[in-house]
């Protein structure tokens, strides 16, 4: 067992105080220690990845049609989202303490957290996609305390803490959801939009494991790492002219046989075109999974479209325990690739924000976020000035 560490009286984090600008994310250095409770792990967090529903959350944008509303989405009927909250789902970390009926043993273990606040626990269903940094507090701190059975241990050495907090379970666990709901199979032809992102670049990975062959929606310029990702091609997503004919030529004129849209917006209609341009042509139903609307989140799609073709839509929140248990087996076997953008300083989460919001354009993948104490072992290696 390893030694248990002396532990301060408070830390450091960054403390989300209402909605609105970054300048709701305060740097508070004498913030109390979390304590666990029974069943829980303390973590001292190593790094915490940036997820866009931190920036969502912050400015309080769910989920209406005018943009000027600042609303928090009231999750199972009641909003969890209270001030001041830390934000920051995707954790990785190591266990410094344990709450009671949690085996001390585990003090010492690095491991990355299933962000979910699930409401029950049952493993196959999660209606109420609540989460840690949000109805909870999360991982933009130097200590957090989680639920030990969702806390899991991986040590594999070849995955520092910033590149496994890249993999965490709100971008690849979202991703993994959207394929089952959609019942994806080896051989199927998927459309994945927003595919230079978090979710995205999850979605080319988990396709390429179940066998099934991804075509990346992006820009050009990244067409070359998303094809060493997995991506079979990459379409251009400034050039939408004749969308369908470009991934004919593409297919050998098959249909796509399911969409995954990070997107929404009045690009899904276009979307749904690439599967329905000859039923004839298909052997499954066309499928469209939706998780995400970084185009907008007004779409105007004919009903008849729908029925008539038969399209089925899945509206995907992030997914179950027994999914986030078959990602960890995945990373745990090195079956996933960390895709890592860059670290940024917990005490320089504005600028991460904002960097965030404006990126460039070798965007790809995923920020993580490290607290200061942990930065010259854990965030430095990564820092942006590192592959600028
Ligand atoms: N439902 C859930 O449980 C869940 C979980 C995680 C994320 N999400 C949502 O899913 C979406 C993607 O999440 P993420 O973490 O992958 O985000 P991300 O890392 O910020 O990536 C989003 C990607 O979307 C593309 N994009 C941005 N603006 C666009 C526009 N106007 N039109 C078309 N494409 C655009 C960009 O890729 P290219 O430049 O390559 O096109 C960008 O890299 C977000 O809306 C997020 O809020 C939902």
């Amino acid at each position: 067992m390893a030694d248990k560490p002396t532990l301060p009286d408070s830390m450091q984090a960054m403390r989300l105080m209402g909605h609105g600008d970054v300048d709701q994310l305060v740097y508070d250095t004498h913030t109390p220690m979390p304590v666990p409770r029974t069943g829980e792990v303390l973590v001292q967090v190593t790094a915490t990845a940036k997820n866009n529903t931190d920036r969502k959350a912050r400015e309080g944008l769910y989920p209406t049609r005018d943009k000027n509303d600042k609303t928090s989405f009231a999750i199972g009927g009641k909003n969890t989202l209270t001030f001041p909250r830390i934000q920051g789902a995707d954790i990785v970390g190591r266990v410094v303490a344990v709450g009671d009926n949690v085996d001390s043993a585990r003090i010492g273990e690095r491991g990355l957290l299933d962000f979910n606040i699930y409401a029950d626990e049952r493993r196959d269903i999660n209606l109420t996609p609540d989460y840690y940094g949000h109805g909870a507090d999360g991982g933009f701190a130097e200590y957090v305390a989680v639920p030990s059975d969702q806390f899991h241990a991986v040590d594999n050495p070849a995955l520092a803490d910033a590149e496994l907090a890249s993999m965490g379970m709100c971008s690849y666990q979202t991703a993994y959801h959207m394929m089952t709901s959609a019942n994806i199979r080896a051989g199927e032809r998927v459309l994945v939009t927003g595919a230079s992102g978090g979710v995205g670049t999850a979605l080319i990975q988990l396709c390429r494991i179940v066998g099934a062959i991804p075509y990346a929606l992006s820009k050009r310029d990244k067409a070359e790492a998303l094809i060493e990702l997995g991506a079979e091609a990459v379409l251009d997503r400034t050039e939408m002219d004749d969308f369908t004919g470009q991934l004919r030529a593409l297919t050998d004129d098959q249909p796509i046989d399911a969409v995954m849209d990070l997107v929404g917006g009045e690009m899904t209609r276009q979307f749904i075109e690439t599967m329905i341009f000859n039923m004839n042509k298909r052997a499954t139903y066309p499928r469209l999974s939706i998780a995400g609307a970084s185009a907008d989140n007004v779409t105007e799609i004919l009903w008849t479209v729908i029925y008539l073709y038969q399209v089925q839509i899945f509206g995907v929140s992030h997914g179950t325990r027994e999914e986030a248990a078959q990602l960890i087996a995945w990373i745990r076997a090195g079956d996933l690739k960390p895709v890592l953008h860059a670290a940024f300083k917990l005490s320089d989460l504005h600028e991460c924000e904002r960097y965030f919001m404006n990126r460039s354009s070798n965007y790809l993948g995923k920020i993580v976020v490290v607290p200061d104490a942990q930065w010259d072992q854990h965030g430095a290696p990564f820092a942006l000035e590192q592959h600028s």
